[in-house]
């Protein structure tokens, strides 16, 4: 690969993420059901009805992980906790055994160097609580800020930094609006509930994290380079509403107090009641932010309801998901965030990488540019006065890919899903020799 430790500042942490119901494997050790079981358990949602009760058996096998990581060079691992791991019904009685392990993992990073980067919430809603309306009812900024309590006074001691949620986006329009995944409602009213609670829930977490004395806490969204399909004034204003919607909706909340006029234009009359008083709430001051970032998009007119928009396709290469490769659009969307939103505040990017069609035996060098594509971008970004303090891959190992299952694989480590073996790529490896020039 062609980047190098010392192309960064000193004290720029490089790190890998993973996500707990993607790896641990939710069968294991006094789980509870999640939305992710229920809605994989009915047909049509994922491929192959698959889930995540083994997954890659992260549970049992944490200390191997963790040995690859620092084997690798890595600075920090950013993982997430499994509130039904804790709480299996999502609110009263924690399963011991959930917090213990979480202690465990935290204690084996920082044996291993490893700065943890927590994320409290990666998408696992206990199935008791999506009973209950999940995302669409106000109580879950309650809900999510007692499990933060639980979590943090067990491991808030020793973590290196947090963020309460994952991609408010996919938790909110992804899940609640497209019914792309759990819990996978097509509904304007759910949608606009959920992308309204999903910013209180933050912002009731950071309080109750607060109280406890947590250091370092910060927001992760995710964001699209987005294109207008071409010049007519119709593609730039379906262009517009889809940036709103997913790059300008959660940011606004967070550092503006208050939300696009696009995205209002369709959602306000769904939105719950005395949404306008919650923005003290949800803009608590963060010390960090993140970005995570994998594509652009490319956004043509069409004539259904709100947002009268649909996705083209684009000419640039594609990762196995489909998704195009764009590293010019970290650069733009780093600089876009610093410029309008984030400032002075230390900005990290959480997530970035790429499916390919993985087989041992053959060295995934699409992965390896890529990365050495977007690195690059990155140090653009910095160049430009982007106050960068980190780069974390998307992912440590092959994983639970969601709706797509296990056949989407990210991983800079094999995992051979029937023996559970783990084995380095080519990327790992040049990654490894990277990080030690
Ligand atoms: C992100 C998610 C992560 C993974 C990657 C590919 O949106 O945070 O869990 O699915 O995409």
């Amino acid at each position: 690969m062609k980047f190098s430790r010392s192309d960064f500042p000193p004290g720029f942490r490089f790190a890998a993420a993973t996500s707990s119901y993607q790896i641990e494997g939710h069968g294991f050790g006094g789980a509870g059901r999640t939305h992710w079981d229920t809605f994989a358990a009915t047909p049509g949602n994922v491929v192959r009805a698959e889930h995540g009760m083994t997954a890659c058996d992260h549970y049992h096998r944490w200390e191997e992980d963790l040995d690859l990581m620092q084997a690798m060079g890595l600075d920090a691992y950013r993982f997430s906790t499994s509130w039904a791991r804790v709480m299996p019904e999502g609110r009263g009685p924690v399963n011991a055994e959930g917090l213990d392990f979480y202690d465990r993992l935290v204690d084996g990073m920082l044996d291993r160097g490893l700065a943890p980067m927590a994320t409290l919430y990666h998408w696992e809603l206990p199935a008791a609580l999506a009973d209950l309306g999940g995302w669409r009812n106000p109580d879950i900024s309650h809900w999510l800020a007692d499990f933060a309590t639980v979590v943090m006074e067990r491991i808030g001691d020793r973590v290196f930094s947090v963020a309460p949620i994952n991609e408010p986006w996919c938790v909110a329009w992804l899940s609640h609006f497209l019914g792309l995944q759990a819990p996978g409602l097509r509904d304007i009213s759910a949608a606009a509930h959920a992308m309204h609670h999903v910013l209180t829930a933050h912002g009731r977490c950071v309080q109750a994290m607060r109280a406890l004395n947590v250091k370092n806490i910060g927001a992760v969204c995710n964001f699209e380079h987005v294109h207008a399909a071409d010049d007519s004034l119709e593609a730039q204003r379906a262009a517009a509403t889809y940036e709103a919607t997913y790059n300008r909706f959660f940011v606004g909340g967070l550092f503006r107090g208050s939300y696009p006029d696009e995205v209002m234009e369709g959602i306000e009359p769904y939105m719950p009641k005395g949404w306008q008083d919650d923005f003290d709430l949800i803009g608590q001051p963060l010390d960090w932010f993140g970005i995570n970032y994998y594509t652009c998009k490319r956004i043509a007119p069409d004539s259904g309801a709100w947002p009268s928009l649909q996705e083209v396709p684009g000419p640039l290469p594609k990762t196995q998901m489909g998704w195009e490769i764009e590293p010019d659009g970290l650069e733009y969307i780093l600089t876009w965030l610093q410029q309008n939103y984030t400032g002075a505040l230390p900005v990290y990017i959480t997530e970035n990488g790429m499916a390919n069609a993985d087989t041992l035996g053959r060295p995934d060098t699409e992965r390896m540019d890529y990365l050495d594509s977007h690195l690059a971008a990155a140090r653009r970004a910095i160049d430009r006065g982007v106050p960068l303090a980190g780069y974390t891959f998307w992912s440590l190992m092959d994983n639970y890919e969601w709706s797509l299952g296990y056949e989407k694989r990210f991983g800079m480590v094999h995992v051979d899903f029937e023996t559970l073996e783990r084995t380095p790529k080519a990327s790992y490896h040049a990654v490894a020799e990277a990080l030690r020039r």
